[in-house]
């Protein structure tokens, strides 16, 4: 059975992040999200809220767990099992931090290796900050994220 983990912040959710997250179902049995609490970061919305939107979006999909963690990715890794890492590579300027974290991955977890994959075209553009920006100034953002995200934005700013 081959398991993998995308991890990152959500905050939040993105269709940018659904499409790797579909792209990396045909590559193994099992995916699982980790949402990283990361307070540091300041997120809009509390890691377990990030989570619980990913699993209602996700809901008809019975190979895709989410779970919250703190601490290392690699030790979340290897508590589920998962044997490679998915990232998302969305332009060129993504790949610089993106090796310097599947490097020490690596070098943590010798077994895991980091697979990227290419976000679709029509999505390179979207970060989470981008897409909290625009609802925050009133701007439409129906088809940069599912609906349940677009509800949660509209209720924050409302
Ligand atoms: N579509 C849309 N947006 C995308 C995207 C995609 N396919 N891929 C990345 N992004 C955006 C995110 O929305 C986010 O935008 P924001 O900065 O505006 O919020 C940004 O790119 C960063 O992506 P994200 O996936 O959230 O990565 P991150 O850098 O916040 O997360 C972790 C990085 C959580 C994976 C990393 O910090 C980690 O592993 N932490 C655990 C601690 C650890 O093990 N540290 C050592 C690791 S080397």
């Amino acid at each position: 059975m081959k398991v993998a983990v995308y991890p990152g912040t959500f905050d939040p959710v993105t269709n940018g992040h659904l499409d790797v997250i579909h792209r990396a179902l045909s590559l193994c049995d099992r995916l699982t999200v980790g949402v990283a609490i990361r307070e540091e970061k300041k997120p809009l919305f509390p890691a377990e809220e990030r989570a619980e939107i990913i699993r209602q979006v996700l809901k008809n999909e019975p190979r895709v767990e989410v779970e919250t963690f703190d601490g290392l990715l690699t030790d979340f890794a290897k508590k589920h099992n998962a044997t490679f890492l998915i990232r998302g590579l969305r332009a060129v300027s993504d790949f610089d931090y993106e090796l310097q974290m599947a490097l020490t991955n690596r070098k943590l977890a010798p077994d895991t290796d980091t697979v990227f994959l290419m976000t679709a075209e029509n999505y390179i553009f979207i970060s989470s900050s981008l897409v909290k920006e625009i609802a925050r100034l009133g701007g439409d953002i129906s088809e940069l994220v599912p609906s349940a995200v677009e509800e949660a934005l509209h209720k924050k700013f409302s």
